[in-house]
C-alpha cells in the first residue's frame, strides 16, 4: 500500500514508512479544497438562527437535530442540508458560519481552503446574491488577517434545478468575478449529468472561471466523461466511481486532473459500507493525483483531521502517504505556483522535524 509516485521534495525525509500517528496527521500543514459552507452550519448555530430568524425547523432541541443525521444515500441528506440552510438570513448569519469553520481551520492546521457556497439555496428563498457572498468574503479577510489562513471562493450551482438557473446564477455573480476563483456542479447526482449545464459551463468559462463539478459520487464513470469533456474540468469533485471504467483510470493517471475525495461523506451517504471498503489507497496507487476533504463537516461527524484519523483507524496509513495526500492538497489548488511552492516548503520542514 506504498503509493507509486512520492514527490522529490521528501526525498532525504527520515520514517516515511512509519505509521502516522494521530500527533502527526494533525499538525500535518494541508489544504482542503472541498467543503461546502452550508455542510458547515453546526445543529447548536442552526437551532440558534431557527430561533432568532423565526424559521420553524421540524426539532425541538440540539440534540433531535443530531439524532436526525442518519443517511441512506444523498438525496437523504441533501433533503435535511436545504432544510437547516433555510435558518440563514442576514449577512451577518452567513459570515458566523463561515467564521465558525475557520475556527476549525485554525485548530486542523489547514493553511488554505477553497469554500464551496450554494447561492441558489439562498436566492431561491428571497435572500439576495450580495447578502450572501459578502459575509462570506469578509470572513474570508479576517480569516487571513487573524489567522494568515488564504482561501479562494468556488460557486456550485444545484443541478436539481434547471440550467436557465444556473445561467441565471451566473450572470448574477459577474459584479463579484475577481472574488470568485471558480465554478462547480453538486446536489443530486443521478438524473442530471453534466450535459445538462453545458452552456453554462462554456459561458462561465469565457467568463474566466476556472471549473470544477462533483461528479461520480453516486453517478456513473460516464458523467465524470462528461464532466471532463463538456464542461472542462479541471478538478473532480468525489470521482470515487473511477475504478470502474480502466480508459477512465488511465486517463486521470496521464493528466493528473485531481479528485477531491471525502472519506467520511461516502461511508455516511452509503457509497461505501465502511471505511475499510473506501477505495482511495487504490486510487492513490494506479497513479491518481487524490486528497481528502471533509465535503459538509457537521453533517458527516468531522472537519479535515476527523477524516484523515478515520483513514488511519482503517488502513495502514504511513507517513509517506499523509505527506503525499497534503502534497496532492496544495499541488491540486487554485493558488499561483509560488504560493504552492511556499506551503510545500512548509510541509518538507514540518516532515523533516518531526520528532
Ligand atoms: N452538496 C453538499 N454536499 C454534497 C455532496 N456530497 N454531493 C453533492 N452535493 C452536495
Ligand atoms: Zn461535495
Amino acid at each position: 500500500m506504498i503509493p507509486s509516485v512520492i514527490p522529490a521534495d521528501f526525498s532525504g525525509v527520515p520514517k516515511l514508512t512509519e505509521l502516522a500517528s494521530r500527533e502527526f496527521l494533525a499538525g500535518l500543514p494541508k489544504a482542503e479544497l472541498h467543503m461546502h459552507l452550508d455542510g458547515a452550519l453546526s445543529p447548536a448555530m442552526m437551532f440558534a438562527l431557527g430561533q432568532r430568524n423565526q424559521v420553524s425547523l421540524p426539532y425541538s432541541s440540539v440534540e433531535e437535530i443530531e439524532a436526525a443525521y442518519q443517511f441512506t444515500n444523498l438525496q437523504s441528506f441533501l433533503d435535511l442540508l436545504y432544510q437547516g440552510a433555510s435558518v440563514l438570513k442576514r449577512e451577518q448569519d452567513f459570515y458566523d458560519l463561515t467564521r465558525d469553520y475557520f475556527l476549525k481551520c485554525k485548530a486542523d492546521n489547514v493553511l488554505h481552503t477553497e469554500l464551496s457556497f450554494d447561492p441558489q439555496s439562498h436566492t431561491e428563498r428571497g435572500i439576495p446574491f450580495a447578502t450572501v457572498i459578502n459575509g462570506i468574503l469578509r470572513a474570508m479577510d479576517d480569516a487571513k488577517k487573524d489567522w494568515g489562513i488564504s482561501s479562494k471562493l468556488v460557486m456550485d450551482f444545484l443541478r436539481h434545478l434547471s440550467a436557465d438557473s444556473a445561467m441565471k446564477t451566473l450572470e448574477e455573480s459577474l459584479p463579484w468575478k475577481d472574488k470568485i476563483i471558480a465554478v462547480g456542479l453538486d446536489s443530486s447526482e443521478l438524473g442530471h449529468p453534466p450535459s445538462k449545464f453545458t452552456e453554462v459551463f462554456a459561458r462561465a468559462r469565457a467568463e474566466g472561471y476556472r471549473i470544477v463539478a462533483h461528479a461520480g459520487e453516486e453517478g456513473p464513470p460516464s458523467y465524470i466523461w462528461e464532466a471532463i469533456d463538456l464542461l472542462k474540468v479541471e478538478r473532480i469533485d468525489h470521482g470515487v466511481r473511477s475504478d470502474e471504467d480502466p480508459k477512465l483510470m488511465e486517463y486521470l493517471r496521464e493528466t493528473q486532473i485531481p479528485l477531491t475525495v471525502c472519506p467520511l461523506s461516502n461511508v455516511r451517504l452509503c457509497v461505501f459500507d465502511k471505511m475499510a471498503d473506501h477505495n482511495l489507497f487504490a486510487l492513490m496507487d494506479a497513479g491518481l493525483r487524490v486528497m481528502i476533504n471533509s465535503d459538509d463537516p457537521t453533517y458527516f461527524g468531522g472537519y479535515l483531521n476527523d477524516n484523515y484519523f478515520a483513514l488511519a483507524d482503517a488502513f495502514p496509513l504511513t507517513r509517506e502517504q499523509a505527506l503525499l495526500l497534503a502534497h496532492n492538497s496544495f499541488t491540486s489548488s487554485f493558488i499561483s505556483d509560488a504560493e504552492k511552492q511556499e506551503f510545500i516548503d512548509q510541509l518538507k520542514n514540518y516532515a523533516k522535524n518531526f520528532h
